[in-house]
């Protein structure tokens, strides 16, 4: 079965053909950086407009790619949600339309059971159970997961998402949006020991998350840094260390307990933020401790791509699930 896969949740335009006995066979990603950076933030009607002009011209590249034709689809799957609803309206106006008129079946999936399911386009890639850290822009989140479409929320955000948490310390840092690579890529440079940021939520038993405070001490710790005269460059690196450690830490901190709790031997971390390294770092080297193994996807596919949209979708479409004639745009959707 060939299954085209259409990302338009927010502000990339991802497409993928997914063949579900050849594995992904071609890619592409248009990236609307550039255009909502000069906004500090993504703008949605920019971004759904952005979409319509690119998402037609990226399918067609794709099936070039993997020498395709339309007519070889077998099945369309779309982000139906989490996101914004304009940018959500174009993958399924697109996926319906096109779903129409080649007579093949459409399906509407979750945003983040695509993100789940990323690390399942790579080699080894990992058998059930497993744990799930689902960390992105929007959502931070312990799955316990035990098949497709089998999954237990173990714990999740109570305010801000890791994501979000990044990209608001590069915004008091003076980075640019988004702001998790630019925010990392600083704390290279950083001092670690010079600032101590808390580890929240993690002197109390539970696995749920909160990172509207840490939020609150990056800037405190940054005006205090000016008023003092010393905001320069080194401690504007030593404040991203202090604040990606504590993100790292606490996040290590509420995925040993999962792991403990749920009795599973593998972590999965998947969403934009699974592909900073000093997370990955820091998990891998907590699961030794436990003989767990930690998996994750290429950094290409942690962040939104339309490979993990063909992978969950074929999943579900071989199951044969499809929409009916409705377009499905689902802003917020819990998974
Ligand atoms: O999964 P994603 O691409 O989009 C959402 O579904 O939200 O995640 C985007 C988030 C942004 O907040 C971005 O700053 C963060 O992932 N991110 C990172 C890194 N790469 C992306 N955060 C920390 N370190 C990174 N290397
Ligand atoms: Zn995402």
């Amino acid at each position: 079965m060939l299954i085209l896969g259409i990302e338009t949740s927010c502000d990339e335009t991802g497409v993928a053909l997914f063949d579900s006995d050849l594995g992904l066979l071609a890619h592409a990603l248009f990236s609307q950086v550039d255009m909502h950076a000069d906004y500090g933030g993504v703008v949605p009607e920019l971004a759904s407009r952005d979409h319509v002009r690119k998402l037609l011209p990226l399918c067609d590249q794709v099936l070039a790619e993997a020498g395709k034709t339309r007519q070889d689809i077998d099945g369309i799957a779309y982000t139906a949600g989490p996101g914004l609803v304009g940018a959500l309206m174009v993958g399924g106006a697109v996926a319906h339309a096109l779903g129409f008129a080649l007579g093949i079946p459409v399906l509407g999936v979750h945003h983040m059971e695509g993100h789940l399911l990323a690390p399942m386009l790579e080699d080894n890639p990992p058998g059930f159970p497993f744990v799930a850290l689902l960390v992105s822009g929007g959502h931070t989140q312990l799955v316990r997961v035990d098949g497709i479409g089998e999954y237990e929320m173990l714990g999740e955000s109570v305010d801000d998402a890791a994501g979000e948490a990044f990209d608001k310390a590069a915004k008091m840092l003076g980075l640019d949006y988004p702001g998790g690579p630019r925010v990392a890529a600083l704390a290279e440079a950083g001092t670690a020991g010079r600032y101590r940021f808390p580890r929240p939520m993690t002197d109390r038993p539970g696995l749920d998350f909160s990172f509207s405070g840490l939020k609150t001490f990056t800037l405190n710790t940054v005006n205090a840094a000016r008023k003092a005269g010393e905001l320069n460059d080194q401690t504007r690196a030593d404040i991203a260390l202090a604040f990606e450690s504590a993100v790292v830490d606490t996040l290590a901190i509420k995925c040993r307990r999962a792991l403990e709790q749920t009795g599973c031997e593998r972590l999965v971390i998947a969403g934009g933020v699974s592909a900073n390294k000093r997370l990955r770092e820091g998990l891998e080297k907590m699961a030794v401790k436990l003989k767990a193994v930690v998996f994750y996807a290429r950094p290409e596919f942690c962040t939104d791509n339309g490979a993990m949209i063909a992978y969950a979708g074929a999943q579900r479409l071989l199951a044969g699930q499809q929409d009916g004639e409705r377009i499905a745009a689902v802003p917020r959707w819990p998974m």
